[in-house]
């Protein structure tokens, strides 16, 4: 049997990018029983870029509803919050110890903190945290706590999970004997139809670069920012390329194929951007819209929420303090008897 597991930061609102990149296909596969899956908040690593209580809280609230609202299987699945299962952070800092600074030194994520701090004349050793710093051994606690073989991510994770690799090897290298592997090496597994959608000036759709769609807008709202897709000046008539397009970027990870063949004539023949984003939004809206409602019926009983969560806990803490006794044990961390 795989184990499936994958998180999902509560930094502000779920959007279009983290439905189609991990939400989705995880959703998908929580209903399959074939498969034994995980799914949870990371609120821990909310902190790494949130530092205002209330945006961490009511963010933790708005996925577990999104991914709720979406018809995520919790019976079938283990879906918890980071933060309740008190042995990640405790792993955490186990792997710490037999991750080499060198490894964090090369993660994308600080990397690109550092460049960031310096273009703007800042010095990075005073704005970068040590939880931005050593974020994967984190998300490594994550993913070997469960023992998941597989998790799925979109490509900006692939690294992290590489590295949730190298430690679990290093772990095992130190502390395990070679038949019998304490911890489980993880594997990410990357949609390459969807793997990184575009947000609305065709970067990445990202959180940090504020060009997102949010997945739950209203109706209205959810027009107006398809609108705000940048696109080039062809006029409607004038054959438009879909391969540069985010627009058909976009409408291939909502559209099956026959849709998606559709669509790039419609672009040969020179579809209007206005129309173009009208069937996007509508292509969109039928997948998403009675979510939406569910969604929204959610938010007004948060208690319905917790009570999911605490029923996810309790699993998820069944096997987390099973981990943890084992992986104490093998470090040499236990009663003096
Ligand atoms: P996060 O919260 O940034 O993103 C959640 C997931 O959504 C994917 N994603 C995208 N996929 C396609 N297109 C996009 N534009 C896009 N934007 C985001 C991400 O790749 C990710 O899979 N550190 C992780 C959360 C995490 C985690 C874990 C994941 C913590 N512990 C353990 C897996 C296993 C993160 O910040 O994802």
């Amino acid at each position: 049997k795989q184990r499936i597991l994958t998180g999902i930061t509560t930094t502000g609102t779920p959007h279009l990018g983290n439905y189609v990149g991990a939400i989705r296909p995880a959703i998908e596969a929580s209903h399959n029983s074939e498969n034994d899956s995980f799914l949870f908040l990371a609120d821990y690593h909310a902190l790494i870029k949130c530092q205002e209580p209330k945006l961490v809280h009511q963010s933790t609230k708005e996925v577990a509803a999104t991914w709720l609202a979406l018809g995520l299987d919790t019976d079938n699945t283990v879906f918890y919050r980071q933060s309740d299962i008190r042995e990640i952070p405790e792993l955490t800092w186990l792997l710490s110890c037999v991750c080499g600074k060198g490894l964090m030194n090369r993660a994308h994520a600080y990397k690109g903190a550092v460049d960031a701090n310096v273009a703007n004349d800042e010095d990075p050793d005073k704005a970068i945290t040590m939880g931005l710093f050593s974020y994967p051994v984190l998300m490594a606690a994550d993913i070997v706590m469960f023992g998941a073989n597989k998790v799925p991510v979109g490509k900006d994770q692939i690294q992290h999970v590489e590295m949730a690799r190298d430690m679990a090897q290093r772990f095992n290298h130190i502390y395990a004997s070679k038949k019998q592997p304490i911890l489980t090496l993880p594997e990410y597994v990357v949609d390459d139809n969807v793997a990184v959608l575009q947000g609305l000036d065709g970067r990445k759709m990202s959180k940090s670069y504020g060009n997102t769609i949010p997945l739950f807008l209203t109706e209205k709202q959810l027009q107006k920012h398809i609108n705000k897709i940048q696109t080039n000046l062809l006029e409607p008539g004038e054959a438009k390329d879909p391969d540069t397009s985010t627009v058909f970027q976009i409408w291939q990870a909502f559209a099956n194929e026959a849709q998606t063949a559709e669509m790039r004539q419609a672009f040969a023949d020179g579809i209007g951007w206005g129309d173009a984003k009208k069937r996007l939004f509508a292509l969109i809206n039928e997948e998403i819209g009675e979510a939406r409602e569910r969604y929204n019926e959610l938010l007004k009983q948060p208690e319905e929420i917790e009570a999911e969560l605490q029923k996810g806990a309790e699993k998820a803490r069944k096997y987390s303090q099973t981990m943890m006794e084992k992986v104490r044990q093998s470090v040499g961390i236990y009663g003096l008897k």
